[in-house]
């Protein structure tokens, strides 16, 4: 079958080596866990529990630091915290983390002042840098990409088994941020959740037994070489899971229903993602779901919608009413990140966070008009103060770009823009 979007190794032998050491490699999930995940999710599409999705666009080796990791773990449990107290919904937490190294591109070649390279398809595949030599796809970047996740994994299960995650400990996710509106709010919130906390205490909970919270790991299941090494037969019960992570999508590239991806993914026991823009229609819809859930298991497919701002609410209504009316469970999860992208007139790929925050309030509306559940959100972001996407309480304005545009791909909402949207998703959500 077509495998669209794969780089072009060039030695076919130190590709197929790298191939065997990942195959003998331990996987970096457990299948019981990807089990786990699979009935959480089918809560959240029913409308019992919400999946809050988010992290880098591509993570990179040289940001995989103990503090990038951190910030941006915290920054979920913060948005998570948000939107549990504000809607009283349980969150399901997971990060674009632990094997986002990977990236899906419209143009095969990049062209600089008359020289012509290979673009840059992820530190999986190549280096960033303008050069012959970091553009070259080296498969041992695929090794890489591995122990670098096995690292942010062990790391994130550390922080959210450790205390790190403990509800208790709501207040000192804030510090190191300096004021300003999302702060504050949170800080507010924070002391409410803190007496909530006390007050349950007092009557006799055990918050020791709840110090750990589940974390799941996601990406976009890319590149088949290492997503085929990684996959395993689960000696429980025989059945095959892609231990790369938790939860694995197709975007919106490489969900071609005869292609490669959509086959293998086909395959395996985790629950996964399909990203849908704008141009999908409800027949694409309906064919993906008899290709991946042909047995209409909950929990099993989520469609990850991508429409843009301007075309939510016209092109969204017919695909969720089509998958309706066909009876597939899917869960419905809005990614107001990818149809909303723009270059501003200083040359900077960005997103305004006014279209990202209408993209999200589309997505309510018509699940509201529809009687269906809006049930997670997915979004580029990450824990440190960067100045990458427009507007927000901060005020970031295009000059504004220029003080630390850090995203070597799609522009992320830094720490307080994130923690704003949260508080304006959790009064939506809790309307839900
Ligand atoms: C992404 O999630 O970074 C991405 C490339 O998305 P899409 O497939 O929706 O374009
Ligand atoms: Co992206």
């Amino acid at each position: 079958m077509p495998r669209v979007q794969q780089p072009t190794w060039p030695d076919e032998s130190a590709r197929a080596g790298v191939f065997d050491q990942l195959r003998a490699a331990p996987p970096l999930v457990f299948a019981g866990e990807v089990d786990v995940l699979r009935g959480r999710l089918a809560a959240a599409a029913r409308g019992e529990a919400f999946l809050l999705q988010g992290g880098d666009c591509a993570e990179t080796f040289a940001e995989s630091t103990a503090d990038r990791i951190r910030n941006k773990i915290r920054t979920i449990l913060q948005m998570a915290a948000v939107l549990t107290y504000g809607a009283s919904v349980p969150v399901i937490k997971m990060g674009r983390m632990a094997g986002q190294f990977a990236k899906p591109r419209s143009a095969d070649e990049e062209t600089r002042d008359g020289l012509t390279l290979p673009t840059y398809r992820g530190d999986a595949v190549n280096g960033h840098g303008f050069t012959e030599t970091d553009r070259l796809p080296d498969p041992e970047r695929l090794w890489r990409t591995y122990t670098t996740s096995a690292q942010t994994l062990n790391l994130l299960r550390a922080f959210t088994a450790g205390g790190f995650a403990d509800l208790r400990e709501v207040h000192s996710w804030n510090q190191g941020f300096v004021s300003g509106p999302g702060y504050d709010r949170y800080e507010q919130l924070a002391r409410e959740i803190d007496k909530a906390v006390r007050f349950m205490n007092a009557i006799g909970a055990d918050f020791d037994a709840i110090q750990g919270v589940e974390f799941y790991s996601s990406h976009e299941a890319l590149l088949l070489d290492y997503e085929e090494a990684l996959s395993r037969i689960d000696s429980r019960t025989g059945e095959v899971y892609d231990c790369s992570g938790h939860f694995l999508w197709i975007g919106e590239r490489t969900r071609q229903l005869d292609g490669a991806h959509v086959d293998f993914l086909s395959r395996v026991r985790n629950p996964i993602g399909v990203k849908l823009g704008p141009d999908a229609s409800v027949q694409d819809a309906l064919a993906l779901i008899d290709a991946l859930d042909p047995e209409r298991e909950p929990g099993r497919l989520t469609f990850i919608t991508r429409m843009g701002a301007g075309k939510i609410r016209d092109r969204l209504p017919a695909l969720v009413e089509g998958v309706r009316d066909a009876g597939a469970q899917v869960a419905w999860v809005t990614d107001p990140m990818h149809g909303n992208t723009i270059t501003s007139s200083n040359g900077y790929k960005t997103r305004r966070f006014e279209d990202i925050l209408d993209e999200v309030v589309g997505f309510f509306e018509v699940h509201r008009a529809l009687g269906t559940v809006p049930a997670g959100l997915h979004m580029e972001l990450t824990g440190d103060d960067v100045t990458e996407v427009l507007g927000g309480a901060g005020l970031i304005d295009e000059a504004g770009l220029e003080r630390r545009y850090e995203t070597l791909v799609d522009p992320r909402l830094n720490h307080q823009q994130s923690l704003e949207l949260a508080f304006l998703v959790a009064e939506m959500l809790a309307e839900r």
